[in-house]
């Protein structure tokens, strides 16, 4: 048993350590532990909003996915077919970094669902008449009748993506026969809708404009290619795919202006478009180099388009006034966007950071990096002695390059830490004026985005996907090519696999304590385990947040992350900025570390 109190003088001894430091540790302390604290409250948010068993989706089918609760204004209780596939994307990551057991039944019960799906009738079409390309359903599996801005061509080929990930581990698990059977039918149909249909016009992702979109082009040549790739594994194979795959890319290619990426070949707007970024990210392979082709987070382009696109919501939104210009901002969809009012999308902000930690991914790994003219903007907003040449990982520059663009990454997080409430819980905007959160709340495509960045932060990388394989035609053209499509029957059984998500060895706990503190004094979190510091009241002591603290609710928190079950004495520490060292009075706080399958639980305290 450690001694739950020190000797006052001792303590301040060892606290007068030099300020500027423990200033800087307390700055960057801030984004991590609301990043620990965010991840799993996300990963509920997003199984909150699947059927049959989300909190948040009472009446959805199996494995049908809520876009957000939210049913009024705007009425998201529909399941779109990006959501859902984007969303089962991130999943199947998750599962496949972390093994989080319960997923692998709700996977499965998404591949069931979208089988079904693929049948029904609706505005767009039937299974092989073009309806795969019907954007949204309800709940329940039935078409959505409405007027709404349809097809969407990237339906499919995100659903097949989500599949193929999964499809991989089970392959790798030697269950290639539940592929061949299950998963290989479904993903066949959405192959042949993208050979048949990638060169005809779509409803971009935001649903507005008819024309061709980057997005939308950048994922169904993923799509082929993987599937492709699939085939092969399975002693299957998709022609189509390999005669559609190299027109699609040279396709790709004239989005590039020059300056930047133009998303949408109609819609009379700048271009500038949060949809490229979002591409990248989806595109992103882990194996591939700085590829300009298939514009990988690293490459020139993308960074220069990364910079003008960010760029373009300085000036517009108020939040981001006096933010300079080497320092992540609010982004949103597109400057000239309007709907909902027209504001920073947290799932576009995220994805600004996500692209950035890719790209520092992809460099460390490749261990150089490339400044050429054409990202040499991007670059020396961030470094301003960058210049164009070529930095080995054996050099300083190159160095502190990789950590400009991380804490350039961790800027567009704080940025997103900062406008999310103290709940965890991510809308679809927040306001450009005030920040507050706006439109659909807790919008699962928001939680997915976050889940995604946080990965990636922690390079934590989904799979390749052939990316470096891409090789592009010296002429492009324009064509269509028609496959095999028939309905899916074979389905997952239920009940093989868990349905409910078992109890996490760990669980983060966010330790709230109301205490009324002047400037300059911090609060930490002690106690007799490892993770608390062993009673240290220095550096190995937890900093706690006041990012949500205000003089009425004088709120501060701190994360751990613990062994569940374990018990705990703990107690919060004042540490003024002279080193001063106050302890909680009384006797040692205990609690029993819980043992859940979201991996998260709070604990509220007030100073004692
Ligand atoms: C003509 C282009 O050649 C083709 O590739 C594109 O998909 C369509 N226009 C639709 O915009
Ligand atoms: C509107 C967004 O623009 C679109 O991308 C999304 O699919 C739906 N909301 C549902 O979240």
């Amino acid at each position: 048993m450690q001694v739950s109190t020190c000797l006052f003088a001792l303590c301040s001894a060892v606290l007068a350590a030099p300020r500027q430091e423990n200033l800087l540790r307390r700055a960057t302390g801030s984004l991590t532990s609301w990043l620990a604290a965010e991840s799993p409250i996300a990963l509920q948010g997003v199984l909150n909003n699947i059927g049959p068993n989300g909190v948040d989706a009472p009446g959805a089918d199996s494995g049908m996915v809520v876009a957000s609760p939210d049913q009024v204004n705007p009425d998201y209780f529909y399941s779109w077919t990006r959501d859902s596939a984007l969303t089962f994307k991130c999943l199947t990551d998750q599962f496949l970094a972390y093994g989080t057991s319960g997923l692998e039944a709700q996977i499965r019960d998404y591949v069931n669902a979208q089988a079904a799906v693929q049948t029904i009738e609706n505005p767009s079409g039937g299974l092989c008449t073009g309806g795969l390309g019907e954007p949204k359903f309800y709940l329940n599996q039935t078409a959505f009748f409405g007027p709404w801005g349809r097809p969407q061509r990237d339906g499919p080929a995100l659903r097949a993506t989500a599949l193929i990930a999964y499809a991989r581990y089970l392959i790798s698990q030697g269950e290639s026969s539940s592929v061949s059977s299950i998963i290989w039918p479904i993903v066949q149909n959405d192959l042949s809708y993208v050979t048949q249909y990638w060169n005809d016009t779509t409803f971009d992702l935001w649903e507005e404009i008819d024309s061709s979109s980057f997005w939308t082009t950048a994922v169904q040549y993923r799509a082929l290619i993987e599937g492709n790739t699939l085939a092969g594994q399975i002693g299957e194979s998709c022609s189509n795919c390999v005669s559609q795959a190299p027109n699609v890319l040279c396709f790709l290619q004239s989005y590039w202006n020059g300056e930047y990426i133009v998303a949408n070949t109609g819609g009379g707007r700048s271009g500038k478009d949060s949809n490229t970024i979002l591409a990248s990210i989806h595109v992103f392979d882990p194996d591939a180099s700085c590829d300009d082709n298939t514009f990988q987070p690293c490459s020139d382009k993308m960074l220069a388009n990364h910079k003008v696109l960010t760029d373009s919501f300085r000036s517009i939104y108020s939040i981001n006034s006096g933010i300079s210009e080497g320092s992540g901002v609010a982004v949103g969809r597109y400057p000239e966007d309007t709907y909902q009012g027209g504001n920073p999308w947290y799932l576009c902000t995220m994805a600004a950071a996500e692209l950035l930690y890719d790209a520092v991914y992809q460099w460390k790994r490749i261990g150089s990096l490339n400044v050429t003219s054409t990202s040499l903007a991007f670059f020396q907003a961030i470094y301003p002695s960058a210049a164009v040449g070529t930095y080995s990982s054996s050099s300083s520059t190159f160095d502190s390059i990789i950590d400009a663009v991380m804490t350039y990454g961790d800027s567009y997080m704080s940025i997103a830490e900062k406008y999310t409430p103290s709940n965890g819980s991510l809308s679809e905007q927040f306001s450009k004026t005030t920040g507050s959160p706006l439109s659909a709340y807790d919008l699962t495509w928001s939680f997915a985005a976050f889940l995604t960045a946080y990965n990636a932060r922690a390079a934590a990388m989904p799979a390749s996907w052939g990316a470096a394989s891409a090789s592009l035609p010296s002429s492009c053209s324009g064509s269509s090519a028609s496959g095999p499509c028939s309905t899916a029957t074979a389905t997952f059984t239920s009940g093989t696999l868990t349905p409910t998500c078992s109890a996490q060895p760990s669980t983060t706990v966010i330790f709230n304590e109301l205490v009324t503190t002047t400037y300059g004094t911090n609060i930490y979190l002690t106690g007799d385990n490892s993770e608390l510091g062993n009673w240290s009241t220095g550096s190995e002591a937890v900093p706690c947040s006041a990012s949500a603290y205000t003089s009425t609710n004088p709120l501060w928190y701190c994360v751990a992350t613990l062994p569940a079950g374990t018990d705990i004495q703990y107690k919060f520490i004042q540490v003024a900025s002279d080193g001063t060292v106050t302890w909680e009075s009384g006797s040692n706080r205990e609690y029993t570390v819980p043992s859940n399958c979201a991996g998260v639980a709070e604990v509220n305290d007030s100073w004692q």
